[in-house]
Formats: structure tokens, C-alpha cells, sequence
């Protein structure tokens, strides 16, 4: 049986990649920060007959990333999805003149320094597994060229994930490690709808990455693309 570990799954995006998978007959290791207030979550996992198992997971605590890695040794994890993402509504403190420059720290631990964490601990297991996939949810706005949203914290964390993941393509490709960057498009999820015109239905989402990661090579290792399939620009 094939399995997926996803990040940030207690509702929007990772709680669709949970269902999906799941429906697919993966089994699925469902992280959230706190699973007694993951009630969408505990209602997918008792409906998975046994394929959905849940486990608490702030991915900004790295002594419990590190905890459930030595949890999961000998796991093979064919597919680790880094989704646990946050944003902000408060533009004008994500501006210059009036800048948060705390809150940009906590994006950049929660959207750069985490994903890289996660991998870096379960890549034993990810390396051990059949497909060998890291994909990370990232974002358009993070692209260098292809979008503006003035929003310094959200998109330098995006960028600088992608940068990452760029130099963990080339890093773990003698391993026969995929890595890939995804955007979602904007979707409907609590984030999306932070931003007016969210356009992207939740399942389509999902179904799009879910077949860029099933296509995926050591081809296409290191490579940025959106849901729908096209690729996205640096
Ligand atoms: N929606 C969009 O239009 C869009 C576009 C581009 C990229 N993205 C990216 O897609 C990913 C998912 O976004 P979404 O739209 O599904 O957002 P969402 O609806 O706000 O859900 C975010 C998820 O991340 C979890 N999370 C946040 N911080 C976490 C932490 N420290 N540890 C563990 N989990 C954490 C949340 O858990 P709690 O329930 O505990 O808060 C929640 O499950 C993010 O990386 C986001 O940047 C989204």
C-alpha cells in the first residue's frame, strides 16, 4: 500500500490531500498542530476504515517533528506533502512603513524553515519508499516574475522555499529524491478567502497537484507548477 504524510491536514487544502488519498485507498499519515480541534479531520479518519491515521504536529516545534520521525523510523513515505501554511489578512502591516517585522519571522519559520525541517527529518523515509516524492505547497506570489502581491512576509517566505527546495532537488537527486514546488492556484480555502477572488474549488485543486505528483520524474524534480499544470516561472 502506498502512503502519503501531510502537514497542516485539520482542514483546506491538507484536509482535501488527506480525503483524496485516502479515497484512493493510501494510507495516510494525517498531521495537525492539535488533533482534539480537528474535528473535520477526525470525521475524514473515522470514515478511512483504518487508512487515516492522525498525529499531532506543529510544524514549527521541531523537537516534535523530530519526535514523530523517530515515531515513523522504518516508515516508508512515498509521498510527503509540506502543506501547513499561513498567511495574513493585516496587509498594511506587511508593508514598509508600518512593518511586523515579527510576524514576518513567524511566516518565515512556519513557510520556509518548516517544510525544510520536515523533509529533513522524514527524507530516511521518504529515500526507503517507492515513489520518493517531496512535494511543497507553495505559491505563485512567491515567484520572482509572475506576480506583485505587495505583501513582503507571505511572498519572500514562498520565494525563499522555492530557493530551497531548488537546492533539495539537486542535493537528494543521487538518492532518487523528486522534489517538487506547487501552487494551488487561489483556492477557497480560510486563506484563500482572505485575498477577494478565490476561484479555485478545493477538490479540483488537490485532484490537479495529486496527478503532477503521480506523473512526477527525476525529470521533473526541481520544477514550480500550478494545479491546472502549467509551469510557473522562477
Ligand atoms: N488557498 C490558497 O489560495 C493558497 C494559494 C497559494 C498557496 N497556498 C498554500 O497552501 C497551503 C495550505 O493553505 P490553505 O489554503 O489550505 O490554508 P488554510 O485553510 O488556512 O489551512 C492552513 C492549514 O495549515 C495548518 N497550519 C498552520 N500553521 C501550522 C503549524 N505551525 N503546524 C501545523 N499546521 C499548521 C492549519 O492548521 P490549524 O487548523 O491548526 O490552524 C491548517 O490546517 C499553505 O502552505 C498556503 O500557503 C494556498
Amino acid at each position: 500500500m502506498l502512503t502519503a504524510l501531510v502537514t497542516g491536514s485539520s482542514r483546506g487544502l491538507g484536509l482535501e490531500f488527506v480525503k483524496q488519498y485516502a479515497a484512493d485507498g493510501w494510507s495516510v499519515i494525517a498531521t495537525c498542530r492539535d488533533p482534539a480541534k480537528s474535528p473535520l479531520l477526525e470525521r475524514v479518519a473515522a470514515g478511512a476504515t483504518g487508512r487515516v491515521a492522525v498525529e499531532a504536529m506543529d510544524v514549527t516545534d521541531f523537537g516534535q517533528v523530530d519526535r514523530l520521525a523517530a515515531k515513523l523510523k522504518g516508515t516508508a513515505i512515498d509521498v510527503l506533502v509540506n502543506n501547513a501554511g499561513i498567511a495574513r489578512d493585516d496587509v498594511e502591516r506587511q508593508r514598509m512603513g508600518a512593518m511586523d517585522y515579527d510576524g514576518w519571522l513567524a511566516l518565515l519559520k512556519t513557510n520556509t524553515l518548516a517544510p525544510i525541517k520536515v523533509a529533513e527529518a522524514l527524507m530516511g523515509n521518504v529515500a526507503a519508499s517507492g515513489k520518493k516524492t517531496i512535494a511543497a505547497i507553495s505559491s505563485t506570489v512567491g515567484s520572482l516574475v509572475e506576480m506583485d502581491y505587495p505583501v513582503y512576509p507571505y511572498a519572500t517566505s514562498k520565494a525563499a522555499l522555492n530557493k530551497a527546495l531548488r537546492l533539495m532537488a539537486a542535493q537528494f537527486r543521487d538518492r532518487g529524491v523528486i522534489v517538487l514546488a506547487l501552487c494551488p492556484g487561489h483556492a477557497k480555502t480560510d486563506m484563500g478567502n482572505m485575498a477577494p477572488g478565490a476561484s479555485v474549488e478545493v477538490d479540483a485543486s488537490i485532484a490537479g497537484m495529486r496527478k503532477i505528483i503521480a506523473g512526477a520524474t527525476m525529470a521533473t524534480s526541481g520544477s514550480f507548477t500550478r494545479w491546472n499544470g502549467e509551469k510557473i516561472s522562477w
